[in-house]
């Protein structure tokens, strides 16, 4: 059976590797890299340089595997990502049996940390599965640690829970209930716009751990102009941003 480790590598900047993810990036033959043909592929450059810089030009290869497209144009958005993951997982484990040759190890980086919102353990899903596969995990800093880091707080209070979710879903459904706590990520429409602003602080950061670090912090009516003005001055100088922030409700007293 074939070894798939998939490395979680942070945001790109070798010193928030861990020693473990270091190890393992010295353990692979093969990396494997997804390419969308997009602005993504530059955070896929950017994952190659890191390993390059990490493990030296050494003896390992990467292999670009085209991704395919997602049909954008289907109606049911669950159905569509689940073909799309399967399409993914076809010429994923098409290219791990043609490339590695038995004994080998096969790689592939993940930004931040794989448990969030990355696709990368899902499309090797089948693969598990089907016992095609064995994978192994190594953790990475995901960006909302960085984002808690950066501006010095804990994103939990004190015996309360914390949500975790996407700009698409605060947009559509509003501040979740239940939670005052709420970290958002995927949000390229900056929806802390549509929230209610009265008793919401907001902790903001863009490109956390890179060259363009940007971090903001107040009541989200105070800050929001400016944190929309810092986003699109990053966007229109490099051409994308990617940015995440915590919405933090202030509790009423009892
Ligand atoms: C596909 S998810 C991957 C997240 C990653 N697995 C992690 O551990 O953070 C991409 C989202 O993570 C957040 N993100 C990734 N890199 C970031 C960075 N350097 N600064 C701020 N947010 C970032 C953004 O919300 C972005 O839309």
């Amino acid at each position: 059976m074939r070894t798939v480790k998939v490395i979680g590598v942070g945001m790109g900047n070798p010193r928030q590797l861990t020693a473990e993810a270091v190890d393992a990036l010295r353990s692979v033959d093969v990396f494997f890299v997804l390419e969308k043909g997009s602005a993504a592929d530059e955070l896929a450059e950017r994952r190659r340089d890191l390993c390059t810089a990490v493990v030296g030009a050494g003896d390992h290869r990467f292999v670009t595997v085209p991704d395919p497209a997602r049909d954008r144009s289907a109606a049911g958005y669950a159905e569509a990502v689940q073909e799309w993951t399967a399409a993914r997982s076809d010429v994923l484990l098409d290219a791990v049996e043609a490339h590695l040759q038995p004994g080998q190890t096969a790689g592939i980086l993940a930004w931040g940390d794989p448990s969030l919102y990355d696709s990368t353990l899902r499309v090797l899903d089948a693969g598990r599965s089907t016992g095609r596969l064995q994978v192994e995990v190594t953790p990475g800093i995901s960006s909302i640690q960085l984002l808690a880091a950066a501006h010095g707080i804990s994103l939990t209070r004190v015996g309360r829970p914390l949500q975790v979710t996407t700009g698409r879903r605060l947009a559509d459904e509003g501040f979740p209930s239940g939670c005052d706590d709420v970290v958002v990520m995927l949000d390229g429409l900056c929806s802390f716009q549509h929230v209610d602003p009265d008793g919401v602080r907001i902790y903001w950061g863009a490109d956390l751990g890179g060259p363009d670090q940007a971090i903001v912090s107040g009541e989200l009516g105070e800050v929001a102009d400016a944190i929309l003005a810092r986003r699109a001055e990053i966007r229109s100088r490099r051409g994308w941003v990617m940015d995440t922030y915590l919405l933090r409700r202030r509790i009423p007293r009892r």
